[in-house]
């Protein structure tokens, strides 16, 4: 009698291989949605990355020149390519200078030049923000940092620009 209620049952033997299955084949599609889930944001980001921003390196003079360029955004699962600016330009000590133009009072663009009554500085139109030649915050106008400054790397004479960066110390 003992012995034949050890026996697995056809009912139960059928319910164990059915829950295994099942488990099985749920696994299964489980398993690539919840990769696609997580997998973007577990994927390192292009933070860093240097473009050729078709600029080369003899025709950057002391003269701050605007130049853009696109580069490729991967946000999770969405690519986009995104618009980038700098003011370029080569300074007393013959240093490539690239920086960012967004104003770091509130994110308008700034100019060279873009004031006639202050036609060496950087100039940021909405707010009447100046900065000055070395990207610095000119006192008591609007901005109270230094322009942000990018990454940079010349390869083969042609300028490579990464990450606009905030300055040391700023
Ligand atoms: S946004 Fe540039 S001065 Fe305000």
């Amino acid at each position: 009698m003992s012995e034949k209620k050890q026996q697995v049952s056809r009912r139960q033997f059928l319910n164990y291989t059915l829950t295994g299955v099942g488990g099985f084949m749920a696994a299964g599609m489980l398993a690539p949605m919840l990769r696609m889930a997580v997998d973007p944001v577990l994927q390192e980001s292009g933070h860093g990355d240097l473009t050729n921003v078709s600029l080369a390196v003899e025709d950057i003079t002391t003269d701050p020149q605007r130049i853009d360029w696109k580069v490729k955004q991967v946000d999770g699962w969405y690519e986009s390519e995104v618009n980038r600016s700098a003011w370029v330009f080569k300074d007393e000590n013959d240093e490539i200078q690239a920086f960012s133009p967004i104003c770091k009072h509130l994110g308008c663009v700034v100019s060279w030049e873009g004031s006639d009554e202050y036609p060496d500085q950087f100039y940021c139109p909405c707010h009447d923000g100046r900065y000055y030649k070395d990207g610095t915050n000119v006192p008591g106008t609007p901005p109270l940092q230094p322009l942000d400054v990018y990454e940079q790397e010349v390869r083969d004479g042609m300028l490579f620009l990464g990450d606009a960066v905030p300055r040391e110390g700023a």
